[in-house]
């Protein structure tokens, strides 16, 4: 009996112990990002339902529990205080008789216009897309439709509306996405909802009930694939309210494969208005889709988009778990020549997790800086900062022992910015992911100030300030372990790199 206890003792010993073990090997998988949330394991897709509520940013996304591939859909849930640290809760919303969960997103519904508060306590409202694939398969049009949940202990527990759907489709294919705001002109809410080729506007006092105002966009913008996770939102500039409308289109963006393009204009509360003459990309790499903005942040935009395209997003060569978002992004207008402009960059609290930099300044550069032996204990994990006092050609690689390298520069003669990561890594899982990344150059100013933030397997260059972005993700054999700054002439006025600390324990 003893010897048994014991040896149950031991055995229960050694269980605790390899879990902790496997517990400290989590995110620690190769080509896991060490600053960019991903589940712990499995697949990831659209962020959804991003509100702020108390002094915690929600995250919601698209994720198949069972797969490393797309599959039927639920909301998972994260939760951060700062948008850098990440907790990862009990999946939100699981499929149900009307079907899968598809992308959506959450307010705070203060004023109890739902009807949905209790004891006091003001609702989060999730508004999200029933997909239902047994209508899908029978080859009815109606198959996708707007439904609502809500929930009264912040996010932990959702009640799906006994009335849904909420939105039913009128017979269009692509039905979806719905993204709503509240109209305060108005005292309503308002829906953008993605609807194949355009959006359309809905509004309602309750969130129940909706009625149509309008429709955008069917001969405006790009058009090279149906169109998905649109966001409507107001946002000051030049002392004036603008309305900005995302809208991701797939395929088609400038690259190949997802993308995220956006108008702006101005919204009445029943019809928007678009001033933009030409078509606008929020991101010009491969690697930024369906990202929306949080809700709830007053004044504050923030983005956040998924770190993939798909493309190839079901084959990238991750083991454990599948896609990332990108940074979160403070987003704002700037005016260049007469028209605006979104700029993009990291969320403040993004310097939080910088290490001590290493600062360089006035330099010349003529061939190259070996920037990595430069500084102790080289990481593929930084900031990398620069401004140069002219305009002239650059480019920043990175490589590993074995030649692989990805190449991030400026090229003056096509006034652009660049990815290259033709010899990247692992590009063997699609034909067209190695390749070179090309983004026009959207400032006019005579110098580039610019940041590239690397983690393991992504790289996401800010430009002028965030005018012109690229997102890219890339996987290299085995780290890199070198960068060099590569130029014919170049001045640089500062430059600077800082390690960045992982967020996970
Ligand atoms: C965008 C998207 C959405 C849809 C979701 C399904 O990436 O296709 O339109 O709701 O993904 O997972």
């Amino acid at each position: 009996m003893i010897k048994a206890a014991g040896l149950t003792f031991i055995v229960a010993v050694m269980a605790a112990c390899s879990s902790l073990k496997n517990n400290r090997q989590e995110y620690k998988e190769p080509y896991r990002l060490q600053f960019h949330f991903s589940p712990k394991a499995k697949w990831v897709n659209d962020p959804n339902g991003m509100v702020y509520l108390n002094g915690k940013y929600h995250l919601f996304f698209q994720y198949y529990p069972d797969s490393t591939v797309w599959g039927p859909m639920h909301w998972a849930h994260a939760v951060s205080k700062d948008l850098m640290h990440w907790e990862q809760l009990p999946i939100a919303l699981y499929p149900d008789s009307l079907g899968w969960i598809f992308s959506g997103s959450a307010v705070y519904d203060k004023d109890n216009t739902s009807g949905f508060a209790k004891d006091g306590k003001m609702p989060l409202v999730a508004i999200f897309t029933h997909h239902n694939p047994k209508l899908e398969k029978a080859g009815r049009k109606d198959f996708q439709y707007q439904s609502i949940a809500y929930s009264l202990d912040e996010g932990t527990t959702w009640t799906k509306y006994a009335g849904n759907p909420v939105l039913k489709n009128p017979g269009i294919t692509d039905f979806r996405d719905p993204k709503v705001i509240w109209y305060a002109p108005g005292k309503k809410w308002v829906m953008t909802l993605a609807t194949k080729d355009h959006v359309t506007f809905y509004s309602s006092p309750d969130l129940k009930n909706w009625t149509k105002e309008s429709e955008f966009g069917q001969q405006s913008g790009a058009h090279g694939g149906v169109w998905e996770c649109p966001d409507l939102f107001s946002i000051k500039a030049g002392g004036k309210e603008h309305w900005v409308l995302l809208v991701s289109v797939n395929p088609g963006a400038p690259n190949g494969g997802s993308g995220t393009q956006y108008f702006i204009g101005n919204f009445d509360g029943h019809t928007f208005t678009s001033t933009s003459a030409t078509t606008k990309w929020l991101d010009y790499g491969t690697d930024n889709y369906a990202g929306v903005t949080w809700s709830n942040t007053g004044d504050n935009r923030i983005f956040i988009g998924w770190m993939n395209n798909w493309q190839y997003a079901n084959r990238v060569p991750t083991q454990v778990w599948r896609g990332a978002t990108t940074l979160p992004r403070t987003l704002e207008l700037r005016e260049v020549d007469g028209a605006y402009f979104l700029s993009a960059m990291p969320v403040n609290t993004f310097n939080t997790l910088r290490q001590k930099e290493v600062r360089w300044q006035n330099i010349r550069v003529n061939d190259s800086l070996d920037i990595s032996a430069k500084v102790k204990n080289f990481k593929d994990k930084f900031v990398l900062q620069f401004k140069t006092t002219t305009l002239a050609d650059f480019a920043i690689k990175l490589s590993n022992t074995t030649g692989e390298q990805l190449i991030v520069g400026y090229d003056k003669q096509t006034n652009s910015y660049y990815i290259d990561r033709t010899k990247s890594g692992e590009t063997s899982f699609e034909t067209g992911f190695a390749k070179k990344i090309v983004a026009p150059r959207i400032s006019q100013s005579g110098n580039i100030t610019g940041k590239l933030v690397i983690d393991a397997a992504s790289a996401e260059l800010f430009a002028d300030d965030g005018l012109t972005n690229q997102t890219a993700v890339f996987f290299p054999g085995k780290p890199y372990t070198a960068l060099t700054l590569l130029a014919g002439n170049l001045n640089m006025e500062t430059l600077s790199y800082a390690p960045i600390n992982s967020i996970w324990p």
